[in-house]
């Protein structure tokens, strides 16, 4: 499908979906938060999918919401339509790995956005923001409460108080991103942690994801219980027994997803 603000690929089992608003700074806007949920659904249903990853331009991954878009907008519209609320969720159900490739501005919902894949490769031209108090509102897309989780309460209050922006250095220190690489090698980098994603079983991969994200959600016996019953489920797959297998063997694990 073509869509009006994403460029959108499939090579080596990676989608690869680039937001492609460049005259806004790639703000999000009703279209693209629409479209890129298309494309992340798209996605989920093709077996020949294994890893997404969500990309920007070199100047800005994303700007934020799109502020000329929601301006005029009343308590009762925002309310009533649950404003960014049905647009992300299908990011955030995605049971496939995302993969965050941030070049440039990552601000208000472009940092949300980046924060809601399941880690960040930054380039060391990114810059990270919070600034929505400049705007007289608090973040929307769960940036108090993803950035607090990911950085801790001081520098998320510092961040969202101030407004002011964390590079690429002070993001890989607080535990924002998980690599930071040089501009021109952003992509390249991202493409190589997909693939080398897309490589492993899926059904692993899943259950990690799900297993990784218990530890936001809940507490650590009760996170520690969950995983442990993860870890024993998978002795039910073959999966299982082809990668210890393989290693015993001595050779290349073939993963069939089951
Ligand atoms: N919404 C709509 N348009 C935006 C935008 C946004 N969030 N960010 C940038 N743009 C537009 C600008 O209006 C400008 O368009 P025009 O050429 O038509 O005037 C174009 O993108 C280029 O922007 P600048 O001229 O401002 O570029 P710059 O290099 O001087 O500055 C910047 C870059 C620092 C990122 C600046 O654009 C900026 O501060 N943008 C807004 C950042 C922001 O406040 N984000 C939070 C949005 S609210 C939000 O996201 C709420 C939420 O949590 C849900």
């Amino acid at each position: 499908m073509a869509y009006e603000t994403l460029i959108v690929e499939i090579e080596d089992h990676v989608k690869t979906i680039r937001l492609n608003r460049p005259d806004a700074l790639n703000a999000l806007n009703s279209t693209l938060l629409a479209e890129l949920a298309d494309a992340v659904k798209a996605a989920e249903e093709n077996d020949k999918v294994r890893c997404v990853i969500i990309t920007g331009s070199d100047k800005a991954f994303a700007a934020g919401a799109d502020i000329k878009e929601m301006s005029e907008k009343s308590f009762v519209d925002v309310y009533m339509n649950d404003l960014f609320g049905p647009e992300t969720d299908q990011l955030v159900k995605s049971r496939k790995p995302i993969i965050a490739a941030v070049s440039g501005y990552a601000l208000g919902g472009g940092c949300e956005l980046a924060m809601m894949c399941d880690f960040i490769i930054a380039s060391d031209t990114a810059k990270f923001g919070q600034p929505e108090i400049n705007l007289g509102v608090v973040a929307g897309i769960g940036g108090t409460q993803r950035l607090s989780r990911y950085v801790g309460k001081s520098k998320s209050m510092d961040m969202h108080l101030t407004g002011r922006f964390m590079d690429a250095e002070e993001a890989e220190r607080s535990g924002l991103v998980s690599r930071v690489v040089p501009a021109k090698k952003l992509m390249e980098e991202a493409m190589s942690a997909a693939q080398k994603i897309a490589e492993k079983s899926m059904l692993t991969s899943m259950v990690v994801k799900e297993t990784v994200n218990r530890a936001w959600e809940t507490t650590l016996s009760e996170g520690l219980l969950f995983e442990r019953r993860a870890f024993h489920s998978l002795f039910a797959s073959e999966d299982q027994k082809e990668g210890m297998g393989a290693f015993l063997d001595k050779r290349q694990a073939q993963f069939r997803d089951k």
